[in-house]
């Protein structure tokens, strides 16, 4: 019987409640035994058709990225044992304390009423997305006729599941996203089967700037879905009227724009004066134009573990987009979303954003002026978010890429995140030194300024030990 099931010449093992002998795992895990190994053409095809995977059904690749995987670096260089002695500049999070000068106080405890013990709605509840409705027609919106509602927002439990929302709901369609752009899209995009990327390079002479004529080439081509982080990680740089709606002007019943505009409050382009740049200021009418919003309290509000983020666009968008949650997420916890209320105020979140602006453009003039000092070449000074897309070719040449300067800044305890995991490149077929994003890293100036400080200073003993190196007259 058990050679007819192809389960001959195996172990077997003992079912212990009912004794009887059963097979041992039929899906070899581990080594491939001594027949496997010794035959050539066994050998041959396990090696062209990867399987026999410890773990049946698991594929690890799809677990991490690029972000996770700097932190796992850095781990075995002793960061998860002595944090607080290193400078993490590569997580994309703001610093959370309460001491920036004009922040409003975060709450330290919050009220869970017995309504929010039961299953919320995978939409969000009522008032919080009536609040963010609120904010943007006040923001955005004044004195035009058609205005947002409850209905056109979703609040979803963080930016990732929004986008993952998104797509989960999108048809059969192109969907053109931007080289270099936030790395998570990149497992985003490949996880649905529903649409097929299509990957947009940019050109870094005019530092990877969405131009309107791009926009118009892609939807010639076909693409209906427009993905793009606007202000952008990890360029820092931000696509700003009238571009921006000559952009919308072009995508206007054409493709849906989706506007990730989770730096919105980073925006150093008004005199920090508290005011944002969204999409929804170009929107016609809020239940026609297709344009897709995201954004939430992770990195503005700089609570990133609170996991409250919301969607805006057009009703019928937004109640597939609600729905949905029902089998993804499950949507977001309900006592959270009550807290998160009043901090939507239009008036103290004016207010959170000046100060908020005031605060990170400081971080950026600092942090700049020690990088320039160093010899780093910065044509593009970032006018939004808190990142620096960091040119490396002016280093000496062995920390001229971003692998080897961010294996470089580890010995100095300090985190940066290699440029090459921005190119989005679902199918990992590029050679990594063709990559358009080989030559950079990405420079977070989300932490304190004291985090600051001390990775400028790591920095700077790279570039200068690495100068020595370079210069000392046995170097060949
Ligand atoms: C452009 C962009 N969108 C969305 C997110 C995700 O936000 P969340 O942490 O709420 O999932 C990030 C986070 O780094 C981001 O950079």
């Amino acid at each position: 019987m058990s050679n007819i099931l192809g389960f001959g010449n195996r172990k077997f093992s003992i079912n212990r409640n009912t004794g009887v002998p059963r097979p041992a795992r039929r899906f070899s895990s581990g080594e491939p035994g001594l027949n496997e190994a010794s035959s050539k053409v066994h050998r041959q095809f396990r090696a062209a058709h990867e399987g026999h995977l410890p773990h049946a059904g698991l594929d690890a690749t799809r677990a991490s990225t690029g972000v996770v995987w700097c932190t796992e670096r850095a781990a075995e260089h002793g960061f998860l044992d002595e944090p607080d002695k290193w400078a993490n500049l590569g997580q994309g999070a703001p610093e959370v304390e309460d001491d920036i000068e004009g922040c409003f106080p975060r709450p330290k405890t919050i009220d869970i009423s017995l309504n929010s013990r039961e299953y919320g709605p995978t939409a969000g509840i009522k008032p919080l997305r009536e609040a963010v409705a609120n904010l943007y027609n006040e923001m955005h919106r004044k004195g035009k006729p058609s205005q947002y509602t409850w209905e056109n927002v979703a609040i979803v439990p963080g930016g990732r599941a929004g986008l993952i929302r998104i797509a989960a709901v999108l048809n059969n369609a192109y969907v053109g996203f931007f080289i270099p752009d936030y790395t998570a899209y990149n497992e985003m995009l490949s996880l649905f089967k529903n649409f097929a990327a299509i990957p947009v390079p940019l050109s870094e002479d005019d530092g990877y700037h969405i131009h309107p004529d791009k926009i118009a080439e892609e939807i010639a081509r076909g693409t209906s879905v427009i993905i793009t982080s606007n202000p952008r990680n990890p360029t820092g740089l931000v696509v700003a009227n009238p571009e921006l709606a000559e952009i919308q002007d072009i995508c206007r019943e054409r493709a849906t724009l989706v506007s990730d505009e989770f730096y919105s409050g980073y925006n150093y382009t008004s005199n920090c004066d508290g005011s944002t740049i969204s999409a929804a200021e170009n929107v016609i009418d809020v239940d026609e134009d297709d344009v897709l919003i995201i954004d939430g309290l992770t990195k503005r509000f700089r609570l990133p573990g609170w996991r409250v983020a919301w969607i805006l666009g057009p009703k019928e968008f937004i109640k597939a987009i609600g729905s949905c949650g029902s089998y993804l997420d499950g949507g977001t916890n309900v006592p959270f979303q009550e807290a998160a209320i009043p901090m939507l105020e239009p008036s103290l979140v004016k207010k959170e954003m000046q100060a908020l602006q005031t605060h990170f453009k400081e971080k950026r003039d600092y942090v700049i002026d020690r990088l320039r000092s160093m010899g780093f070449t910065i044509r593009h000074v970032p006018d939004s978010t808190f990142y620096i897309w960091l040119n490396l070719e002016g280093l000496p040449g062995p920390i001229s890429d971003g692998l080897n300067f961010f294996q470089a800044c580890l010995e100095e305890k300090v985190i940066v995140v290699p440029g090459i995991f921005f190119d989005l490149n679902p199918a990992r077929r590029r050679d990594l030194f063709d990559s358009p994003c080989h030559h950079f890293v990405r420079f977070s100036y989300g932490p304190k300024m004291e985090v600051l400080k001390m990775g400028c200073d790591g920095i700077e003993r790279v570039v200068n030990k690495f100068k020595n190196l370079v210069s000392h007259p046995n170097y060949n």
